[in-house]
């Protein structure tokens, strides 16, 4: 039996979302959001700054106001196109709470307790182990599953919520029939995970008390600069990729994924040369590929109607998608229609 013309030509659905506390670092640009501008061509595109996750950590209400205005700002420098893409707010669109309280409903206690996230952050944070803190996934499991989303690009460390809303999606299914698309995580091969650099065996993270140890993407130049040239590498003094060398080998996907050049030209480039000379040029080649984001930030951040403009259409956009899913998952579990 041949499909109906309109099914193949369904382009995939992509969603995803960051969560707009604080620094946008390198590590999420070059893990995430470099992969979210790559895919806006070929799928259908939606993508949220995860607002309503951000308060499970205590926020200050002016910071986290700015955070999330800079982070829309920076998230279109780097080539989120509105006109692509469907780009919004989640705090902005109310059925992503109201799905997240449904799906709790289909998630167990001990599926949550077993997050690695949850025990991290209740690790950390032990003054503020919040309900919400738990029930983080279920937000998520919805924020993806309104939007029928085939593929979802994140790093690495969130591959467990995904097998999570999976394992929520098809538990739903299971019990009222196909209601929600099943989604796949997609993990890019390359800058997966960029490493911290002061300890290379842990992920740069913009929650980093050692400035050091992260490039946040409004870093000036010379700021860059100088964590590049501090960064941890080994002694051998010989750049090339091997087990072991964390240090060199996260500067080197560093480089790889800013200039496009594979390992194999990266270590024929500096064979000879010393760690110096190698981490002056990452350092100068990530410079010179953040210096239009920053400028077209400045630009965005400048232009607050325009910004307003686009998130208000990117909200109307995403309830209207939205929507559809929530009053099918609701019609299907049994609540009591309105007429509308
Ligand atoms: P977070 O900063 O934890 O909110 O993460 C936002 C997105 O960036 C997620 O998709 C993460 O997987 C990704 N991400 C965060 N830190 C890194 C890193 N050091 N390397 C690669 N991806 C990262
Ligand atoms: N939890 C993700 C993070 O911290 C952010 C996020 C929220 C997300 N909702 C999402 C990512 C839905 C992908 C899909 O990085």
């Amino acid at each position: 039996m041949t499909e109906p013309a309109n099914m193949e030509d369904r382009k995939k659905v992509i969603f995803s979302a960051i969560q707009p506390s604080g620094t946008i670092t390198l590590g999420n640009y070059l893990g995430a959001l470099k992969n979210w501008i790559n895919l806006q061509d070929e799928f259908d595109c939606i993508y949220a700054l995860a607002d309503l996750h951000t308060i499970t950590v205590r926020q200050d209400p002016a910071s986290f106001r700015r955070n999330t205005l800079e982070a829309y700002a920076l998230l279109l420098a780097c080539g989120i196109d509105p006109k692509k893409s469907i780009f919004f707010v989640q705090s902005h669109v109310p059925t992503h709470a109201q799905m997240a309280w449904i799906l709790d409903c289909y998630t167990q206690f001990g599926e949550l307790q077993r997050m690695t996230q949850f025990k991290d952050k209740s690790a950390k944070h032990p003054e503020n182990v919040n309900a919400g803190l738990f029930t983080y996934p279920p937000l998520m499991a919805a924020d993806i599953l309104l939007y029928q989303a085939d593929l979802v690009p994140v790093g690495i460390d969130q591959k467990q919520h995904l097998e999570l809303t999976r394992t929520i999606a098809e538990r739903f299914n299971g019990i009222y029939g196909q209601t929600f698309t099943v989604p796949d995580a997609y993990i890019p091969k390359q800058g997966a995970k960029i490493m911290s650099l002061q300890d290379p065996t842990k992920k740069m993270s913009k929650s980093d008390e050692n400035t050091n140890a992260y490039i946040a993407m409004l870093d000036k130049p010379e700021d860059i600069m100088r964590k590049f040239k501090r960064a941890v590498t080994d002694s051998e003094a010989c750049v090339r990729y091997a087990e072991g060398k964390d240090g060199v080998n996260n500067l080197m996907s560093i480089y790889s994924c800013v200039t496009g050049k594979t390992y194999e030209q990266i270590e024929n480039e500096f064979a000879g040369k010393g760690y110096g000379e190698f981490k002056a040029a990452v350092g100068e080649a990530v410079v010179e590929h953040l210096r239009p984001i920053r400028e077209r930030f400045d630009d965005y951040m400048k232009n607050r109607d325009y910004l307003e403009q686009c998130w208000t259409e990117g909200a109307e956009k995403a309830y209207s998608i939205s929507i559809r899913t929530l009053r099918k998952a609701m019609k299907k579990i049994g609540f009591l229609p309105m007429k509308r």
